[in-house]
């Protein structure tokens, strides 16, 4: 029998896979890594050559989420407590406003989101990524000039959504309030955030060239955001440093991430769609975290998995009649939290003057809520491995700073290896690049200030005629 479930190391998560395993992929596909049959010889250094490819990648200093863990000029974990601490300390903010997009707001987003009970410092955060003009100003409203402290983050420094905010931010301030008032986290030297940062003396922390924006999470885009709202930043790079040791010390052919990412892989033909299911409202942007990871790294050349985000059990009565009996082309990753610090226990009444029972509500009178939760997912992996839908789970041990860490490491580490494996690049984004282009021509074309000459032969006038 191999093993179908681990701890990833000392870290607080367990990763389960037992009712993937199990669960045959298309015909004539190869075999698994931990089958029965067990690692088959060839599969073992598939694996071995893909990790390799991508640990030269880590070691050249070409790609730094890996090492931000253990290494501080990646992570600037020292620099953003100490940064943090003067605005904690000096009292003159009650909230912060962070700016970004993508990669640089989905971390900090799903990571306050995850644990608002820990967030302990007086300054609340609130995260604007869409330039939507109603969330603008219903957020603005709550705001005020003098107790906000801006924080705007974009490694490109250019991107249209965040500077766009970040000019109406300036605004609204008033330029005194500049210096005193912004922060901003950005490229250590290109961009026009970096500029006009440097020329106005506002302070800034950098992310570093090898940090991609979705896996900035262990980057001031994470850290900075998490220290302002009073999290354990040590906390969190422990939980993921704990995930990178375990990595380190076992065989990589045996490591739980490099077997699903294998696994993944080989029902790539036939179950093309990952659906991300955590069981806990608080896990909720998790999924969108993960929504971007995935489907940024791994979706070029024709290859990529479609990922959805789903919340159960709330979704159990929207997505899993689909799940179950729609066509057989999903992968479920369920996320789970075996312990919270109060559970929530249903009372016992006595309704109908005691003279009746209600069945259901006799079921549930003495159990918890979170009981509930937890029996509902297991209800809800049955019914997809009885049905032969394969479903993978990551086991938190309770929500809090280190399992948090460990989870957005796993996650990215997995990312990074299956698009590795696969023979995709993890870490670029044409098409987001190319969307940026069209935008700043669309933008140009439209301002008054330039002769608005039509180009017929710009990307933007072939798209308006549907040519591309
Ligand atoms: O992962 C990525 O690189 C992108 O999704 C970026 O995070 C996103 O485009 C935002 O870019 P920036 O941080 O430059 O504003």
């Amino acid at each position: 029998m191999s093993i179908t479930a681990s701890r990833l190391g000392s870290a607080p998560i367990t990763l389960d896979w037992s009712n993937f395993a199990n669960v045959p992929p298309a015909a004539g596909t190869r075999p698994r890594p931990g089958s029965s049959e067990g690692f088959s010889e060839s599969a073992k250094e598939e694996c071995k050559e893909a990790w390799n490819r991508l640990r030269t990648r880590f070691s050249t200093g070409e790609v730094g989420f890996y090492d931000a863990p253990i290494n501080n000029d990646l992570s600037q974990a020292k620099e953003c407590i100490e940064l943090a601490h003067k605005y904690i300390n000096a009292g003159n903010f009650s909230d912060a406003l962070v700016l970004g997009i993508g990669g640089s707001s989905l971390g900090p987003l799903s990571m306050l989101s995850a644990l608002p009970e820990l967030c302990k410092s007086a300054i609340r955060c609130h995260v604007v990524d869409n330039p939507d003009p109603y969330e603008w100003k219903s957020t603005l409203a709550k705001l005020k000039p003098n107790s906000t402290l801006v924080i705007v983050i974009a490694k490109s420094g250019t991107t249209f959504e965040t500077m766009a905010q970040l000019l109406l931010a300036c605004d609204w301030l008033g330029k005194e309030r500049w210096r005193s008032h912004i922060v901003a986290i950005t490229d250590p030297v290109r961009g026009d955030l970096r500029t006009f940062a440097q020329h106005e003396g506002i302070p800034t922390l950098q992310i570093g060239p090898s940090i991609g924006g979705r896996f900035s999470v262990f980057s001031p885009v994470g850290l900075f955001v998490a220290a302002i709202a009073g999290l354990d930043v040590t906390a969190f790079l422990n939980g993921a440093k704990q995930v990178r040791d375990h990595i380190e010390k076992g065989p990589i052919e045996k490591n739980p991430l490099v077997i699903l990412g294998w696994d993944l892989l080989r029902h790539a033909e036939k179950r093309n769609i990952h659906v991300c299911m955590p069981y806990s409202t608080r896990l909720r942007m998790i999924g969108d975290w993960f929504v971007q990871l995935w489907g940024e790294s791994l979706g070029k050349d024709g290859k990529g998995f479609t990922p959805l985000a789903a919340l159960g059990a709330t979704d159990q009565h929207s997505i899993l009649q689909l799940l179950r009996d729609g066509p057989d082309d999903k992968v479920t990753l369920f996320m789970t939290v075996d312990k919270v610090p109060d559970e929530v226990k249903i009372p016992r009444l006595t309704p109908l003057g005691g003279q009746t029972q209600l069945p259901s509500f006799r079921l549930l009178e003495g159990h918890t809520l979170h009981e509930l939760l937890t029996v509902e997912y297991r209800a809800t992996s049955l019914v997809l491995t009885k049905q032969g839908r394969p479903n993978v789970t990551f086991q938190l041990d309770q929500l809090d700073e280190r399992s948090m860490g460990a989870l957005y490491f796993a996650l990215c580490v997995l990312t990074a290896f299956t698009g590795t494996l696969w023979g995709v690049n993890p870490f670029d984004q044409p098409g987001v690049e190319e969307a940026k282009i069209y935008i700043r021509e669309s933008l140009t074309q439209n301002d008054p200030r330039n002769a608005p000459e039509e180009d017929t032969n710009s990307a933007v006038a072939r798209l308006r005629r549907g040519r591309e």
